[in-house]
Parts: C-alpha cells; sequence; structure tokens
C-alpha cells in the first residue's frame, strides 16, 4: 500500500495492517503502563522515617485513597478551623504537609498538623493507622514540641472513601499531644473468604468443562465435519461403544483364564476340530 502525493511524487510505504495493529495494542500497553507506573508511585511520596516491609505493604493498602482530598470543618466555640486531609500528598499550600488546618477567622492561615514525608503506618485486621509527624510547634502547649496527626482508617464495606472526622485533639498534657481524626473506607477491609468450598468449585469446573466439550464437540461434529441427526454428538461412536468396551475391559481384567482355552481332551486327539471341505462343492457330481 502506498500513500502518493502526486506534485511531490513521493511515495510513502504505509505499515501493513497487521503492523498498525500491533502498534495500536503497543501505544495501549504503553498508556496503561504509564498509568499503572504513576497509580503505584502515588503512595511512595510517603516517607516511612523507620522503613519497614510490613509498614511499607499497609501503606500499599492506601494507594487508592490517593489523590483525594478530604476535609472537615470544626467549630469550637467562636473558633472555626477546617482541616484538610490528602493520602501522601500536598493538602495545602505546604509542600510535605499531609494534614493542615485553616483558620476561618480571617486570614486563613495554615498550619501543618503533620508531613507525609515523616509517616508512619500501622495496620490491624481492619483499620490502618496513618501517622505523620514533624507539623508545626504547639506555640504554647505540649512543651512546644510539634504537631502530630493520627487518621484512624476503618474498614467500611459500603464506602471507598468516607468523610474526615474529627475525633479529638489532645493538647493539655506534658508531650505527646496528638490530632486524631477518623475515616471509613474499604480499602483496608480484610478480603471476603470465599463462600464456596473446594468441593462445589472441582463441580463446577467439572461441568463447565463437560458443557464446553458438549457444545464444542456438537459445533465441530456440525459445521467441519457435517455430521446430522444424533451423530452430531461429540464422539458419538465411541460413547455408543463405551458398554462394549467397558466389558472388553473387564474380560481382559477380571477373566482368570482366557475365553478360548478349552478344557484338555484326551492326549493323542487333536483339539482341533476337523477341517471341513468348504470349497469343493462344485467337484461332486451333480
Ligand atoms: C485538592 O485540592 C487542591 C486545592 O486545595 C486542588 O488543587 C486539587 O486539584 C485537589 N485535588 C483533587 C484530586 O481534587
Ligand atoms: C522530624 O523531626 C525530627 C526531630 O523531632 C528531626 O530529627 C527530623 O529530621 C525531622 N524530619 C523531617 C523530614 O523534617
Amino acid at each position: 500500500m502506498y500513500s502518493c502525493q502526486r506534485r511531490m511524487k513521493v511515495c510513502i510505504p504505509l505499515p501493513h495492517a497487521a503492523v498498525r495493529v500491533s502498534l495500536l495494542v503497543l501505544a495501549v500497553q504503553l498508556v496503561l503502563l504509564v498509568c499503572g507506573g504513576q497509580a503505584s508511585d502515588n503512595i511512595k511520596r510517603c516517607k516511612l522515617f523507620s522503613e519497614s516491609p510490613k509498614e511499607v505493604n499497609v501503606l500499599r493498602l492506601l494507594e487508592p485513597l490517593t489523590n483525594q482530598n478530604f476535609s472537615v470543618e470544626e467549630k469550637n466555640g467562636k473558633e472555626s478551623y477546617r482541616y484538610q486531609f490528602q493520602v501522601c500528598g500536598d493538602a495545602g499550600k505546604t509542600p510535605g504537609a499531609g494534614l493542615v488546618q485553616i483558620d476561618q477567622n480571617g486570614k486563613e492561615t495554615e498550619t501543618v498538623i503533620g508531613l507525609y514525608t515523616v509517616t508512619q503506618a500501622i495496620g490491624g485486621s481492619d483499620w490502618v493507622m496513618l501517622i505523620y509527624r514533624n507539623g508545626s510547634k504547639y506555640d504554647g502547649h505540649c512543651s512546644q514540641e510539634m504537631r502530630k496527626a493520627i487518621v484512624m482508617i476503618s474498614c467500611n464495606r459500603n464506602v471507598a472513601a468516607g468523610t474526615l472526622r474529627v475525633v479529638l485533639e489532645d493538647r493539655d498534657k506534658e508531650r505527646d499531644c496528638f490530632y486524631l481524626f477518623e475515616l471509613d473506607s474499604s480499602v483496608v477491609c480484610p478480603a471476603l473468604p470465599s463462600q464456596l468450598s473446594a468441593g462445589s468449585i472441582i463441580l463446577i469446573i467439572g461441568f463447565v468443562l463437560l458443557s464446553v466439550y458438549l457444545i464444542g464437540g456438537f459445533l465441530y461434529q456440525r459445521l467441519i465435519v457435517g455430521a446430522k441427526g444424533v451423530e452430531q454428538f461429540p464422539n458419538y461412536y465411541f460413547w455408543t461403544h463405551v458398554g462394549n468396551l467397558a466389558a472388553d475391559g473387564c474380560n481382559f481384567v477380571c477373566r482368570t483364564r482366557g475365553p478360548e482355552e478349552q478344557p484338555p481332551t484326551y492326549s493323542g486327539v487333536s483339539t482341533e476340530p476337523e477341517e471341513e471341505p468348504e470349497c469343493d462343492d462344485h467337484l461332486l457330481p451333480m
């Protein structure tokens, strides 16, 4: 195939149809690879401050929650704050801040509650506790230590990502103060145990194989071999003779003596029947 432009007299060979199809497939695969790669990388923006394989696995559960903004407003008397949270992403204007508090009274000043670059991830059977440390320092409370955010993510099979809720701000003590939040999500739920027993799975597989055999064989016999009537059943001959074959097999296996074996005869007397003259009829006089 050639696409020719008359004026320029240049012929460009167009790729063959098969080549074009494989190029398309390659392009789709590349797109999937790039998107898939990005999707599994979001979680890596979180830096575990003491990394362990267990924590990496716990964190990996939260991948579907990345790139989502969670926010909640909290009114306390005349104070009003909005909290913004992201899983391993910038929740506000401060780079590295995964949970920020925004003062709603006027200037919208942003206070960093915790950095996702100093993360800790603890997981149980149906929950994950995500901890962001190294937030801005308290002004007067908690010995002026750095703020810390704890987000408790609990299993709820009905929601992919629920709403963020403020549980408490524990700051009236000397140290280890924290902000506690909670969130429901199905991503931390344990895998449901299979409802089917091994026996029923085997039965189902057997049934499916039988159906495939019958339907495939029927179509093959009808369309390719061109069989009619009952002969359209796959291996019709085999199945109609299966009884005989089984009987032959049993005969062979179960019998202690071969069927041809004759009881011993008197010695000297031939056990073979005398050969009858067969074709000498024409020799006899009519
Ligand atoms: C999250 O919010 C920020 C602004 O605070 C916005 O720029 C960003 O696009 C939002 N991301 C998503 C996934 O909605
Ligand atoms: C977090 O704070 C600790 C001190 O408490 C400090 O040693 C560490 O370097 C900080 N990490 C980051 C990423 O800011």
